[in-house]
Formats: C-alpha cells, sequence, structure tokens
C-alpha cells in the first residue's frame, strides 16, 4: 500500500475511527475544524490526568494512547495543511476499505457468546454500519437462531466445498438489519476444518464488504477457535460468576497468547519467514509442554529470550503487549457480583502472562432475553430503547472506538 496513505489511515483510526481510516471519501473529506473537533473529544476520553482513579496500567495505557492521538492530530493536521486531492488516490477497482473484526469467544457452552454476537451485529447494524454476524462455531453452529433464521440457504461449508462460492454468496439478510454467515455442524468432522480452509477463510472474511464483522466462536481451545479469535481486531472473551467458566475463560485467554506466539512466524504472520532458529526453538519449548522443557511464567520466558537471543526479545515483546482482550461478564444477578471474578482473571494474567485485560462490561441476567432467544427476535431489536440495547450500543462504540490498525 502507498506508504502516505497508510501514514494517513493510521492516524485517522486514532483520532476518528477505524471504518473513517478504511473510508477514502471521509480522507478526502477531511478539514481542519473535523480534526480540532476530534482531537478535542478524544482528548476527554483518553487525557491520563482526568482518570486518576484508575489502576496504574489503565492509566499508562491511556498514556500511551493519548501520545498516539496528539501525534495523530499533529500530523493530521499538517497533511491537511499540505493537502492536494491527487495525493491520495483511490486504487483502481480496488476497495480501500477492510472491516473491523469482533471475535466473541471464551467458555464453554451455554454462556451466551452466540447471543451476544447476535445483539451486538444487531447494535452496530442500529448505527448504520454495515455488519456481518459470522457463525464459526463450527461444532455447534446456531447463531441463525438467534438472528430469526430457521433454515440457511447456504452455508460454510458451501464456501469450503464449491470453489465459485465466494465468502459474498453465502451472505444471507437478516431481518434485523445484520447479515449473517451462517455454519452447519450437522456434518461428521465439520467442526475439524484443516489448515488450509482455515487461511481461506481467515484471508477472504477481510475482505468481506462491511463495515464490521462479529464472530461467534465455540467454547473450545481448539487451534480453529484460537486462531479465528487471534485473526479479530477486537477479540471478547465471555464468562459468567461461576468458578468454573471464569477459570475456563482464563485459560482461553492463557492459551489465545501462546498459539499467537507459537504462530508468531506463520505464514499468517507479520512476521512469516523472519526467524532465527534459536528463537523459534524457545518459542516451541514456551508453548508446547510435550517438548518437556515448557515455561509456565512469560517473565521466566522473556528473560529466557533476553539471555538466548536478545535480538528477539522486541518482536516478542511486541506480540505480547498487542495482545489485549477484554472480558465480559455475562448473566450478573448484580453489579457487585463480577468484582471477584474480573479482579481475578485480571491479576492471574498480568502475574504469569504480563498481559492486561480490559473488563468491557456485565449484562445482567434477564428472564426477557431467555425469552427472546425462544422467539428467535434478538432482544436488542425487540426492546430498542431499554437498559440492554444500552449497554450493547456503549459496548459498540468502546470496541470501535479503541481499535489500532
Ligand atoms: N444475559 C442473559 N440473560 C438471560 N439469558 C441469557 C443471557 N445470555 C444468554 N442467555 C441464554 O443462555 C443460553 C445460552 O446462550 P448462548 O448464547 O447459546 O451460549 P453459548 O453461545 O455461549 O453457548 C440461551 O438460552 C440464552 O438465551
Ligand atoms: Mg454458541
Amino acid at each position: 500500500m502507498d506508504h502516505e496513505l497508510h501514514k494517513l489511515q493510521i492516524a485517522c483510526a486514532y483520532l476518528f475511527s477505524p471504518i473513517h481510516a478504511r473510508d477514502h471519501s471521509f480522507i478526502v473529506s477531511l478539514d481542519r475544524n473535523m480534526i480540532k473537533k476530534a482531537f478535542r473529544e478524544k482528548a476527554k476520553l483518553y487525557h491520563p490526568d482526568l482518570h486518576g482513579n484508575e489502576t496504574e496500567a489503565m492509566i499508562l495505557k491511556r498514556k500511551e494512547r493519548f501520545i498516539k492521538i496528539k501525534k495523530s492530530y499533529e500530523y493530521l493536521s499538517q497533511r491537511v495543511h499540505d493537502y492536494r486531492p491527487t495525493d491520495v488516490k483511490q486504487p483502481e477497482n480496488k476497495p480501500q476499505k477492510r472491516p473491523v473484526v469482533i471475535a466473541v469467544g471464551g467458555a464453554k457452552g451455554g454462556i451466551g457468546k452466540s447471543l451476544v454476537t447476535a445483539n451486538l451485529s444487531v447494535s452496530l447494524s442500529n448505527k448504520g454500519l454495515k455488519t456481518v454476524a459470522v457463525d464459526l462455531d463450527l461444532g455447534g453452529a446456531n447463531l441463525h437462531l438467534y438472528l430469526g433464521k430457521t433454515r440457511i440457504k447456504k452455508n460454510i461449508n458451501d464456501f469450503f466445498d464449491k470453489k465459485e462460492l465466494g465468502i459474498s454468496d453465502i451472505m444471507e439478510k437478516t431481518d434485523f438489519g445484520p447479515y449473517l454467515i451462517g455454519g452447519d455442524s450437522g456434518r461428521l468432522g465439520a467442526g475439524n476444518i484443516p489448515f488450509a480452509r482455515k487461511l481461506k477463510l481467515l484471508k477472504a472474511i477481510k475482505t468481506i464488504d462491511a463495515d464490521c464483522v462479529v464472530i461467534d466462536l465455540g467454547g473450545d481451545t481448539s487451534y480453529n477457535m484460537l486462531d479465528f479469535f487471534l485473526a479479530a481486531d477486537q477479540g471478547v472473551v465471555m464468562t459468567t460468576c461461576d468458578p468454573a467458566s471464569y477459570l475456563d475463560a482464563y485459560t482461553f485467554i492463557k492459551v489465545a497468547l501462546y498459539r499467537k506466539l507459537n504462530r508468531l512466524f506463520g505464514p499468517e504472520s507479520d512476521y512469516s519467514g523472519e526467524t532465527t532458529g534459536v528463537l523459534k526453538n524457545l518459542i516451541q519449548d514456551m508453548t508446547l509442554p510435550q517438548n518437556g522443557r515448557g515455561v509456565s511464567d512469560m517473565n521466566v520466558f522473556r528473560a529466557k529470550i533476553k539471555q538466548e537471543c536478545p535480538s528477539g526479545l522486541g518482536i516478542v515483546n511486541q506480540a505480547i503487549s498487542g495482545f489485549f482482550p477484554h472480558i465480559i461478564v455475562n448473566k450478573t444477578n448484580d453489579a457487585n457480583a463480577a468484582i471477584e471474578p474480573v479482579k481475578r482473571i485480571q491479576q492471574v494474567a498480568k502475574q504469569n502472562l504480563t498481559i492486561d485485560i480490559n473488563h468491557l462490561c456485565n449484562l445482567p441476567f434477564m428472564t426477557d432475553i431467555e425469552k427472546s432467544a425462544r422467539t428467535l427476535v434478538p432482544w436488542v431489536s425487540t426492546d430498542s430503547n431499554g437498559s440492554f440495547a444500552i449497554l450493547l450500543d456503549g459496548l459498540s462504540k468502546t470496541l470501535l472506538s479503541n481499535i489500532i490498525l
């Protein structure tokens, strides 16, 4: 991609949103007032001095983010001053837009992953964003039911089987705003797609002509689920307040990070082919316990790399610090119920994995929601001004505003 355009897009993503950054007509329409206004709004959200009651880690994150926002503001202001419409050319026949991909994964079945995926998709769609909900719970696909469809015409298996079908050919409009790419688990082996098919699917998802793609994952830690989760711009991990559930959620996060490190030099990675044997071996030892030499602590792992392959430390640190999952606690009975589970997950993740986890929100248990799943109408559509819809609206805004290209 044109280097200048890429820099403009990154600055736009920080100052406006990733969706704006991918919209060529928006970039060419920018003026000083828009840039100033956006900077003021973002400064209110991210200025570290305005959030004194947060943890040190969060304040540090805010500080880093604020510096990027300020730099983006200065860069865009300068570019607008020098701007000539010919500076940024739209490559012919090549859409600039790539959808924002959000994956919803986490603990095992029954905790609300599909329900949240469906309602989040409706919420995004209600904002005027073209949204596609994708069912990648390959072994237990049922997202279509949460979006009002008892039957789907085509599904992911058709995309795999029929060469002539592109990803958009298996998309169906639902009655509630979002499009749907449904799954069918009724076929033996549906959950066990080979690596090449997975890469084909991941590539295709990023080319979907939409603003947002929301992926519903299964509740297991198979390589497929982890890779779908890692391919997203935003990874949401769901849990309930039950110890079994939040332990599951933590395990999911842990193995997802291990998988990320393990695939650091795979063909799907930005660092594809850029490894030294020493670094690769150290990562294999850390992430694959069957090698028998695994270390269970990220601090020990980092110290080992520093000692044995110092040139690789930067890549590994970047991969770890770029891993910033969000958690949603679902089916809470009261506002305080989630405090302890969230604290536990955050503490253990900080200590053992050296990562921060963002607590996105709590969603209350509501009998109306349970009923809505039976009537096949997303609750956000039925009660579009109610408390659940407001929570989901806030959730989608946070997910979109936090994205870094
Ligand atoms: N906040 C909630 N309040 C009430 N029921 C919920 C809530 N979230 C999910 N459910 C119900 O829990 C059940 C399991 O949800 P589902 O989304 O299918 O879970 P998963 O995809 O994690 O297996 C469904 O019957 C759904 O309606
Ligand atoms: Mg599900």
